[in-house]
């Protein structure tokens, strides 16, 4: 009979997710992103948990819960917050919000600019894997070509580290680019060769005007400039609560310019909250 090799089996995680693990762990959750997990989220947490508490070597959620707990628990909270968040996004998702990027706001804004001697600067609050602050870049991109420079910039932030790795690489499947017109195909992006056949990469001139980096909407401050002309946060405030979607628009509104556009997602609403700006079209409010 085979030995067995005793120091390689792990006990699989007990299968149970108690009530009670499950309100700490999304106490935990809530306290680090704001994403409120209600007890219909039960399984969802606990089939997501399951590999997590395997790789880490522990026996179940309770010991989890510890580690988090624990002077050791710091990364694993970022580990945990992208488990559980949900990071879909796509090139041009919600496209009228990029039409009306490019016909209405960027005239506008890059007029101001202009005449103000100002950089074009703007902001992906909620980027994920970076299609959405990418996508705003070929709108600048394509509308800024046939025209005079401009010092332009596009900021692009996220809780999620993971999500910030795939986006600053900027490699992305055909699949992923179908929603982007083949002309722009063309012009900004290369085609993989060899092991990397099958994907295409952002072209390097686009990556540089697009600087990621790590920001929780809920931090006490936000390492960028008072005077982003747009932001683009959506997709995000779905997954808060009230009080937490009040206090995010409050910090993220702080950092607009006078004249400068918020735009949010298509199935989000700020109706009812206080926040100073006027609405323009469907998701699109404008700063005074
Ligand atoms: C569904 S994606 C939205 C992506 C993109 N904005 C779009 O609309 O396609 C939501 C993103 O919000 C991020 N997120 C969740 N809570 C956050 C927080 N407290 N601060 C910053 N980003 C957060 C998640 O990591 C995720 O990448």
């Amino acid at each position: 009979m085979a030995e067995v090799q005793w120091s390689q089996l792990q006990a699989a995680p007990r299968d149970e997710l108690s009530a009670r693990t499950f309100g700490l762990l999304a106490g935990i959750i809530y306290k680090h992103s704001r994403i409120c997990l209600g007890p219909d989220k039960h399984a969802l947490l606990a089939n997501r948990l399951r590999g997590r508490i395997r790789e880490c070597g522990l026996a179940d959620f309770d010991e989890y819960h510890g580690l988090l707990d624990s002077s050791a628990g710091g990364t694993e909270i970022d580990v945990l917050i992208d488990l559980v968040s949900t990071n879909h996004t796509n090139f041009f998702r919600e496209i009228e919000h990029f039409r009306f990027l490019s016909t209405k706001v960027l005239p506008e804004v890059i007029a101001s600019c202009r005449a103000n001697g100002k950089a074009l600067r703007l902001w992906s609050a909620a980027a994920s894997s970076g299609e959405e602050p990418y996508t705003m870049a070929l709108v600048v991109a394509e509308f800024l070509r046939t025209q005079a420079p401009l010092d332009w910039q596009i900021h692009a932030s996220d809780i999620s580290r993971r999500m910030l790795a795939t986006a600053t690489r900027g490699i992305y499947s055909q699949k992923a680019l179908d929603a982007v017109p083949p002309g722009l195909l063309r012009r900004y992006f290369e085609r993989g060769i060899g092991v990397q056949a099958g994907s295409c990469r952002v072209q390097a001139s686009i990556r540089a005007r697009v600087l990621f980096e790590h920001i929780n909407l809920f931090q006490p401050h936000y390492p960028l400039g008072l005077e982003q002309q747009v932001i683009f946060c959506r997709n995000v405030m779905i997954y808060f609560d009230e009080p937490s979607r009040i206090e995010a628009l409050q910090k993220i509104t702080r950092h607009l310019a006078p004249g400068g556009y918020l735009v949010i997602g298509y199935s989000e609403s700020i109706l009812g909250l206080p926040h100073g700006l006027e609405p323009v079209t469907q998701g699109i409010f404008r700063k005074a």
